[in-house]
């Protein structure tokens, strides 16, 4: 496999709007596989309901997200542990190409089962608090259509911007940077989000 390169106009757009989308990440075959195993692991009941609250009394909050999360780990020889090399390049290719220095990353499979399920307007890291850098999404829906619902919502300066969750697509933004939300998902939705966070355990300024 060629290795993971980062192109100028991506690079520049995670510095100037904070994200880019890049189709096509892994290529037909690989992203049907990956789709299979993600469905597998959803249809299997493992996955746990991500708005638990961890406070006393670890009640579901639904009024926050309604997807069922898991993580995956490197694992050879299937196509979400080639998913996780994939993101491991990825890692590289941003240190690499955009100066981020970035070290270790989390891997997250998280299932929105339809029915409007969603994720509101949030970030995921704060200023100066958290070392979670960069945010990748992996998406694994080969029949989406407009009428599932399910987009990315991303808050830019001068606007929002709908990202279709279609397969092999990838999004990845600066996690202190931009909030985001998953509109009602009115069919089954698999997504594969990577939280980078910095080497020096430092947030990015
Ligand atoms: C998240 C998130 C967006 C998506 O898990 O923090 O914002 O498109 N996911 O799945
Ligand atoms: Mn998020």
């Amino acid at each position: 496999m060629d290795q993971l390169e980062l192109r100028d106009d991506e690079i520049e757009a995670l510095g100037m709007r904070g994200f880019f989308v890049r189709d096509a990440f892994l290529g037909k075959e690989r992203a049907h596989a990956v789709h299979s195993e993600a469905r597998e692991r959803a249809q299997a009941g493992t996955l746990k309901p991500a708005g638990i609250r961890r406070g006393a009394d670890r009640t579901e909050d639904t009024s926050v997200r309604d997807d069922f999360i898991g993580w995956i780990l490197p694992e050879a020889g299937s196509a979400l542990g080639s998913l996780w090399e994939a993101f491991s390049e990825l890692g590289g290719a941003l240190s690499a190409g955009a100066y981020l220095g970035l070290g270790r990353f989390d891997l997250q499979l998280a299932h929105y089962p339809g029915g409007g399920a969603r994720y509101v307007r949030h970030r995921d890291a704060f200023p100066g608090q958290s070392n979670r850098r960069v945010t990748a999404i992996y998406y694994a829906n080969p029949d989406w259509r407009p009428e599932h619902g399910g987009m990315l919502r991303l808050y830019l300066e001068d606007g929002t911007l709908d990202v279709e969750p279609t397969l092999d697509r990838l999004v990845v933004f600066l996690s202190e940077r931009l909030e985001h939300e998953v509109l009602p998902a009115h069919a089954p939705r698999l997504a594969l989000t990577a939280w980078y966070y910095g080497r020096d355990g430092a947030g990015l300024r």
